[in-house]
């Protein structure tokens, strides 16, 4: 199959990787403004082990939102591979069909976005429940489980069939971290999920993350608030040191 990776041998190599990037170069042409090139990632390689935090740093605008929007299929890889283990195979998403990052995206990779892209219309408890639903779970299953999560995230039980539209924005977080935590992806991405998030609410990420963990999730998140970086990190990467 075109989109498994030539150099699949070195992410068979059975240490525990579920995401291997190899030699990514990335920037952004902005055809509309002068022909402005951007260059984001010059040769980056990385890899992503299973049961392990991977903390990116650097600072603000080097990369690090754009890196997860590579890994997640929402930007284009200009070259290089990102490899993705899925039923025993690397897929690599620089080159796999559309329809093969909607497999991804519905099995493998969880996406905690900063910002919650609201449905109008769509209660909360659906857009929890649809990614457990769209793995083929009996719907009244999916449905209480969303509740838990719901409930564990403190969003109050009047707000579960309203649209997050209106929801303040640690609301929003909150129901964004639901859907990313409830369908137990093997890899989860995660761009700043507590940045708007109350004490309280920052301890259930920090355990949801813990328990992701202990099942055996690779983990990359951007957390800028230390406190998270220290609870959670196996590993913290540089991107400034290591991506130009
Ligand atoms: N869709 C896009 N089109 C053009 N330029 C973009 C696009 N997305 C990001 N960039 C540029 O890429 C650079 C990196 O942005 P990115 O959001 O990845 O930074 P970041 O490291 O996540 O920063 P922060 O810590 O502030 O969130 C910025 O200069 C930004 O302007
Ligand atoms: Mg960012």
């Amino acid at each position: 199959m075109s989109y498994v990776s030539e150099n699949s041998a070195i992410v068979n190599s059975n240490d525990g990787a579920l995401l291997t990037i190899q030699n990514l170069h990335k920037q952004f042409e902005l055809h509309t403004q002068k022909n402005t090139s951007i260059p984001i990632f010059n040769d980056l390689s990385l890899v992503f082990k299973k049961s392990e935090c991977t903390v990116l740093v650097g600072p603000s605008g080097l990369g690090k939102s754009t890196l997860l929007k590579c890994l997640y299929g929402n930007y284009k890889i200009d070259q290089g591979e990102v490899l993705v283990h899925f039923d025993d195979e690397n897929v690599d998403m620089a080159t796999c069909s559309a329809q093969m990052i909607n497999a991804l995206r519905r099995n493998v990779i969880g996406y905690v976005s900063q910002f919650l892209r609201v449905i109008p219309r769509v209660p909360a408890i659906d857009l929890v429940s649809e990614p457990l639903i769209s793995q083929g779970c009996a719907p009244e299953q999916a449905i209480e489980k969303a509740q838990a999560m719901l409930r564990r995230l403190s969003i109050p039980e009047n707000l579960w069939n309203l649209s997050p539209t209106t929801f303040s924005g640690g609301e929003q977080q909150r129901i964004n971290i639901a859907r990313g935590f409830i369908a137990d992806y093997p890899i989860l991405l995660l761009d700043e999920p507590t940045a708007s998030l109350d004490h309280r609410n920052v301890q259930v990420v920090i355990e949801l993350i813990h328990e992701a963990k202990a099942r055996g999730v690779a983990i990359v998140g951007i957390f800028h608030d230390e406190h998270v970086r220290d609870q959670v990190s196996d590993v913290i990467i540089n991107l400034a040191e290591v991506a130009q």
